[in-house]
């Protein structure tokens, strides 16, 4: 079977991150908004670095300013999904984005949404949940107004809370009441660490917001005490292999540590966390992991099990998806 072709479990990706550069562009343009300064002459998405990757997101996304174009984002970020075997997959969702975390406001922009992944299930097959997420660089108190969205629409759809953005703003435990209410509410919970700061900022995750999942989490692999102790709790990394090659977290796959880590023992998940800016896809990233580190077939299917396992949804999606991951 083409990589193309194999039934996907993805858990990490930024709705507005999903968002084709023209799609950005022809949104700004019925809008009348001058976004040009954020496209290289080939029509892609031009940015620096990481830091300047995030002022150029929110950019983008300042184009989305309705639930009605947060349904048509879904319905193309579903359908590129789709079309590389994606059967499940969970995004981050911010209220920041949607509404300015007026709890009336992110009603209807998640109703929106819902349905517009209802209307994608039944054409595409594509089942989507979503997680809540709080900018960091935004500030802890920004976090609680989230939160507390997240918590008044926790349910068989929101199914996850989490903290994306600035890395190196803040400290997890800055956040801990936020990840509190989230968990009071039924949440379960991950966090973005240990991408652009080293393994004590995972292990800060985990004490401080006791998450079970952590994004990203690569830098764990500079401290072989954590990696035991990812491997003895069975921590889930949502790894994204393209996205950290892309940005220079590492100088190549080869170099990259998601096979160390998976020979330790530690849950890897793969990832492309916002495709169409570091240029990959899911069936990319199955690819370049078969090319480099030769997993094949039967690699990719538990890959695909335990992501699943790993899904922050109820049991019936799960033995749902699961069928469709069988019969491939
Ligand atoms: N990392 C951190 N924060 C983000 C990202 C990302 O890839 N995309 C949108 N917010
Ligand atoms: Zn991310």
């Amino acid at each position: 079977m083409s990589f193309s072709a194999m039934p996907k479990v993805e858990l990490h990706l930024h709705l507005e991150g999903g968002a084709p550069p023209a799609f950005v562009r022809g949104m700004a343009k019925e809008k009348s908004i001058d976004i040009s300064g954020i496209f290289n002459e080939d029509g892609s998405y031009a940015y620096r670095d990481f830091w300047h990757f995030l002022e150029v997101y929110e950019a983008a996304t300042s184009v989305l300013t309705s639930p009605e174009d947060f349904a048509r984002l879904t319905t193309a970020v579903l359908e590129k999904s789709a079309a590389h075997g994606v059967v499940y997959c969970e995004t981050f969702l911010s209220p920041d984005f949607c509404g300015g975390r007026d709890v009336g406001a992110w009603r209807e922009y998640l109703a929106a949404i819902k349905e517009a992944a209802d209307k994608a299930e039944a054409q595409n097959g594509i089942t989507l949940r979503g997680i809540v997420t709080p900018i960091r660089h935004f500030g802890p108190e920004k976090a609680k107004e989230t939160a507390l969205c997240a918590a008044e629409t926790a349910g068989d759809w929101v199914v996850g809370f989490g903290i994306a953005g600035d890395e190196k703003a803040g400290e997890p435990g800055d956040f801990a009441y936020a990840f509190d209410m989230a968990r009071e509410a039924g949440l379960d919970l991950t966090a973005h660490a240990g991408e652009w700061r080293g393994p004590e900022s995972i292990t800060n995750a985990l004490n401080d917001l006791r998450v079970s999942r952590i994004g990203h989490g690569v830098r764990s692999i500079e401290d072989p005490a954590l990696v035991d102790r990812l491997a003895e709790e069975k921590v889930v990394l949502e790894v994204c292999p393209g996205s950290n090659v892309f940005l220079g977290v590492y100088p190549s796959l080869a170099a990259h540590p998601i096979e160390r880590l998976r020979e330790a023992g530690v849950i890897v998940t793969v990832s492309t966390d916002d495709p169409p800016f570091f240029h990959t896809t899911m069936t990319r990233e199955y690819n370049d992991l078969a090319e480099t580190f030769g997993w094949d077939d039967d690699a990719f299917r538990a890959l695909a099990r335990a992501s699943l396992d790993a899904a922050f949804c109820d049991a019936d999606t799960k033995a749902r998806v699961a069928k469709r991951l069988e019969t491939s």
